[in-house]
């Protein structure tokens, strides 16, 4: 067990610096309006097993980053014990959305399954300038999966203002102004943040973000009024977050 430190450092938004599997066993059940959260793909050990031309960019790479180690088996029960929380912590009818590989969707699905989280879309995030990474050898990797949840029930908070929204959204990586506090290896650009906290929650809201990283989810609950309550188990990168939410971007 390692401790866990505390800071409420708005008047809406605490984070916590430890493993979020322990923090989360201490939040209240039925407490939490939306949960949304990018932990790690399981595709480090995929990846240092191939390594094609990564050399260059082990520094700034998740799969030397160390938070994505672990074998498949142990993974899975991490996530098992991740998602259980999810829905004891979840309010009826809570919303949560999963960033996820796309290899390893059907699993996260048949885990959340057991635990009365119903399973509404997978979706894709496009993005629209990756790293050309062995562009003349394979599709260039542009994409990645996110899983919308409902829980213990079929529909909840989603404010389509009666726009079709589809099951897909595009954006570039992010901008310089979001990382002025520092680098994450899989930083979420912002625009892409706001778009699920607005649709899948109102203003008040308690937002989580258990795998918070430079804390992109606690950046748009701020810009977008909602109560966030983020979870970082790196020093380095809990210390981005906090900077970036004090200061909104
Ligand atoms: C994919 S990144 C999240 C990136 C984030 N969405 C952003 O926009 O910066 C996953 C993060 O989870 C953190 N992490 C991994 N295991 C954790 C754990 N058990 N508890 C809390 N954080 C953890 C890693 O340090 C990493 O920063």
């Amino acid at each position: 067990m390692m401790t866990l430190i505390s800071e409420d450092i708005t008047s809406s938004a605490k984070i916590i610096h430890g493993d979020c599997l322990e923090a989360m066993s201490l939040i209240p059940d039925n407490s939490i309006d939306l949960i949304i959260t990018d932990p790690p793909y399981n595709l480090g050990k995929f990846m240092k097993g191939r390594g094609t031309n990564m050399g260059k960019m082990r520094n700034n790479h998740f799969a030397y980053s160390g938070w994505d180690d672990l074998d498949f088996e142990n993974w899975c029960m991490q996530m098992d014990v991740f998602l259980k929380e999810c829905h004891r912590i979840l309010k009826k009818k809570g919303n949560l959305l999963i960033f996820m590989s796309i290899i390893k969707v059907e699993t996260i699905i048949n885990i959340a399954n057991q635990y009365k989280l119903y399973y509404k879309t997978v979706g894709i995030w496009h993005k629209t300038n990756p790293l050309p990474r062995n562009m003349n050898l394979q599709f260039v990797n542009s994409t990645e999966a996110w899983l919308h949840f409902v829980n213990d029930a079929t529909t909840g908070t989603f404010n389509n203002r009666g726009k079709v929204v589809h099951d897909f959204v595009e954006s570039a990586t992010i901008n310089n102004s979001e990382r002025k506090f520092g680098k994450h290896p899989t930083q979420k650009p912002l625009q892409v943040m706001c778009h699920f906290i607005d649709l899948l929650s109102n203003e008040d809201d308690v937002v989580l973000d258990p795998f918070m990283g430079s804390g992109s989810a606690g950046v748009g609950c701020k810009l977008l009024k909602r109560k966030f309550v983020g979870i970082e188990l790196s020093e380095e990168y809990y210390n981005i977050a906090k900077n970036r939410i004090i200061a909104g971007k």
